[in-house]
C-alpha cells in the first residue's frame, strides 16, 4: 500500500508568516511533512525558529498563510471549529511548552479534564487518570494544586493530562525542559513504550540528547526549512 495514503499526519507545502514593520517575516516556508502511526520524530531548531508555531499548525490551534495540514487525510482547513475540537479532542494530547494547567484544580483535575469533556464514566475517568499519574510518577501529587508543585511536577502533570485519554497523536513542545536527567528518561522511556505497544505518533520539540537518540527521527527547523539531521549523536551531545 502507498505508505502516503497511510499517513496520521501530513503536511502540503505549509507556510506560516506574520506581517511586521520590516516586512513579511516566514517563520514556516514550504514544510512539507509526513508522520505515520508508531513514529517518533523529535524536532529541534534554535529559538524563534518556529517549532512552537509548527506544533500549533499541526494541532489545528493555528491556521497556515498557505498550505494544508492533513490529519488521517483530512484537511483541517474543510473543517469548522466544531470539527477541529472535536479532532483535538478525540485525536490530539498537546504537551505545551508553558503547561497550561489550571490554576484552580488539583492535579488529579487537571489530568481528569480532557476525559470530562469527552464524556467518559467517572469510573474510566478514575481509573485512566491515576493510571496516568502514576505513569509519570505523581500519583501522591495528586491533590496538589499547580502552585504547591515544582515545575518538573507541574510539566509532569501537563504530561499526564496529554496521554490520560491515549491519544494517537502526541504533540510535546520541550516535554522535559524542566525535568532532571532520571524525570527526562523515564518520560522518554514512557513515550517509546506508548509509541511501541499502543502505535500512537509523538512529535516532540526538544534539545534533550536523551531524547533525541530514542526518536525513529531528528528534524532541524532553520530558516523555514524542516530537514532530517545525520549524525545527531555528534551534533546535540
Ligand atoms: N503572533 C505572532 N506574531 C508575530 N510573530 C510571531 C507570532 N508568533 C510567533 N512569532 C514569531 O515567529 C517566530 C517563531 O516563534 P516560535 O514560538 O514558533 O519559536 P520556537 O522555535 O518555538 O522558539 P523557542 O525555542 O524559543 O520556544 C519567532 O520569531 C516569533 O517572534
Ligand atoms: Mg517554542
Amino acid at each position: 500500500m502507498d505508505k502516503q495514503n497511510n499517513a496520521l499526519l501530513e503536511t502540503k507545502n505549509l507556510v506560516k508568516s506574520y506581517p511586521s514593520s520590516i516586512g513579511v517575516t516566514t517563520v514556516l516556508d514550504s514544510i512539507n511533512f509526513v508522520a505515520h502511526e508508531g513514529n517518533f520524530i523529535a524536532v529541534v531548531g534554535r529559538s524563534g525558529s518556529g517549532k512552537t508555531t509548527f506544533l500549533n499548525m499541526l494541532a489545528g490551534l493555528d491556521t497556515p498563510t498557505h498550505g494544508d495540514v492533513f490529519i488521517k487525510g483530512r484537511n483541517l482547513s474543510d473543517m469548522n471549529d466544531s470539527e477541529i475540537t472535536n479532532m483535538r479532542r478525540h485525536m490530539v494530547g498537546f504537551v505545551f511548552q508553558s503547561f497550561g494547567l489550571l490554576p484552580l484544580l488539583s492535579a488529579y483535575e487537571n489530568v481528569e479534564l480532557p476525559l470530562r469533556i469527552s464524556g467518559y464514566s467517572s469510573q474510566e475517568r478514575s481509573s485512566l487518570t491515576n493510571q496516568a499519574l502514576e505513569t509519570v510518577g505523581l500519583e501522591k501529587r495528586s491533590s496538589h494544586r499547580p502552585f504547591e508543585l515544582s515545575g518538573g511536577e507541574q510539566k509532569r502533570v501537563a504530561i499526564a493530562r496529554a496521554i490520560v485519554g491515549k491519544p494517537p497523536l502526541i504533540l510535546a513542545d520541550e516535554p522535559t525542559g524542566e525535568l532532571d536527567s532520571n524525570n527526562s528518561k523515564s518520560i522518554f522511556g514512557l513515550f517509546k513504550e506508548v509509541v511501541n505497544n499502543q502505535k500512537i505518533t509523538i512529535i516532540a520539540v526538544t534539545h534533550d540528547s536523551t531524547l533525541l537518540s530514542m526518536a525513529d527521527d531528528v528534524m532541524e527547523l532553520q530558516t523555514g526549512k524542516l530537514e532530517p539531521v545525520e549524525n545527531i549523536g555528534l551534533r546535540f551531545r
